[in-house]
């Protein structure tokens, strides 16, 4: 597999479905990653490449650290597996023990999973859940937003607002709705941080509230900064209507901090950044720096103790996966902490934020770009479509880039910059060095 032309006729059949990709360009021209080591991932063939994605946004104290590779083989050759289910093991209690003080005052306990997606389907179920003991089963329906990632599983397919991830899959969950998104390139387009204008769009969630009535809504479930679908960062004051209309409805609120949590906005959530606390946070990646899968709900006390009140005798909450709080992912997950603690990467963005920005909104004389928009250690640069080829101009800046040396994503036509919290500002130089290339090269 040395050889690159090798690799993609080996490829060309492979029984391998891949997920969320173009698996017939991609196993006609495959770029494949073989080693990672810190800022770099390498090539079967050598080629170094700068990460500038963090992985899949997950890797945030860098690839292989030492810490982390060790409390994972430790773990795995100590216990392989141990049942969840009405049976438990010390590194489960040990990890939770060692989340809580990094949480948003007011949210205390942990339900962990293993994905992103799975902590949106439980934190959707544990709303629900959570109303019917208390006697408010009438609270059945769900709010997304538009452009809102959540995952696959079917709950954060229903609320999330990416209609190419929605279409294929029918009618999905019932009593589903969505408030609108918050993107507005006419009056904030090469903003800086938090753009000033559409604080007002969170009155949206009022107008459903009257469409439905507030009582039968459980929960309405954002991203603070939008990621996936190409970084769409809250208006100043958004966030806090929308807490504001929840608490006036009875609604709870989820924050889904999947990306955002672990550092990448400067603190360990985006939650205490912009000073908004929700019911209940939902997280995955970076909680164990990618190694590992592992998901964790967070959630308030009063929500734990709503569930903590009937018969002792009976599951306060019947649901879990097989591997939850599996041991190795524990142990991968205090390797984390211990490294982001150590060097203080949780809170590390703050130091670098401004140069990060300055960098990224140098690249807004390249051809195409109609909007450059970053918060904490993220950026998006937007092109405009080619005309008639919606997301082909992303698409081969992605690929261009990962000629020159760089890993970048695209959606669509926007490119997405999120990478390890460790980079420094030679290498922050060096991506949008590639981007600036890129730009210039592409039609
Ligand atoms: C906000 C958000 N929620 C949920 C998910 C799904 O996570 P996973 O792919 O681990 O299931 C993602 C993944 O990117 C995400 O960004």
């Amino acid at each position: 597999m040395n050889d690159r032309a090798d690799v993609s006729t080996t490829l060309e059949n492979s029984p391998f479905f891949m997920p969320f990709s173009m698996n017939r360009q991609f196993k006609r021209h495959p770029r494949l990653l073989a080693r990672a080591e810190g800022m770099h991932y390498y090539t079967p063939e050598g080629r170094k490449i700068l990460d500038g994605t963090a992985g899949l946004w997950c890797v945030n104290a860098g690839h292989c650290r030492k810490k982390i590779v060790d409390a994972v083989s430790r773990g795995v050759a100590t216990l392989d597996f141990a049942p969840p289910f009405q049976m438990g093991h010390p590194l489960a209690f040990e990890f939770a023990e060692r989340l809580q003080p990094l949480l948003p005052k007011g949210l205390t306990r942990m339900f962990f999973t293993n994905s992103g997606s799975e902590s949106v389907d439980t934190a959707l179920k544990l709303a629900l859940a959570y109303h019917r003991v208390r006697g408010e089963g009438h609270r059945m329906r769900l709010i997304g937003r538009e452009k809102g990632y959540h995952g696959v599983n079917f709950g954060g397919t229903a609320v999330g607002g990416i209609v190419g991830n929605r279409r294929i899959f029918g009618a999905l969950v019932t009593g589903v709705d969505h408030i609108r998104h918050t993107h507005d390139l006419a009056r904030n387009a090469f903003s800086r941080g938090q753009p000033k204008h559409g604080a007002e769009l969170a009155e949206d969630l009022e107008r459903l509230c009257q469409l439905h009535d507030p009582s039968t809504i459980a929960a309405v479930i954002v991203e603070p900064v939008a990621c996936s679908a190409g970084v769409y960062v809250p208006p100043q004051g958004y966030l806090q209507k929308l807490r504001e209309i929840c608490d006036r409805h009875g609604i709870l609120l989820i924050f889904d901090e999947v990306i955002n949590a672990w550092g990448r906005l400067g603190q360990p959530f985006a939650s205490q950044h912009f000073g908004v606390t929700p019911d209940l946070i939902t997280t995955a990646k970076g909680i164990t720096n990618g190694t590992v899968p592992m998901g964790a709900v967070f959630m308030k006390e009063d929500m734990y103790q709503a569930f903590m009140t009937g018969p002792e005798n009976t599951i306060e909450m019947p649901h879990g996966y097989t591997y939850s709080a599996h041991p190795v992912a524990c142990a991968a997950g205090l390797g984390t902490m211990e490294v982001y603690e150590e060097e203080g990467l949780l809170t590390r963005v703050g130091e670098i934020a401004q140069y990060w920005e300055d960098a990224a909104h140098s690249l807004k004389d390249c051809p195409n770009v109609v909007d450059i928009r970053n918060i904490g250690l993220i950026a998006a640069v937007e092109l405009s479509p080619r005309a008639g080829a919606p997301g082909a101009r992303g698409f081969e800046a992605h690929l261009m880039a990962f000629e020159k040396g760089a890993y970048i994503r695209s959606t669509g036509d926007i490119l997405a910059f999120a990478p390890p919290l460790i980079i420094q500002k030679s290498e922050i130089d060096e991506l949008f060095g590639v981007a600036r290339e890129v730009l210039k090269a592409i039609a």
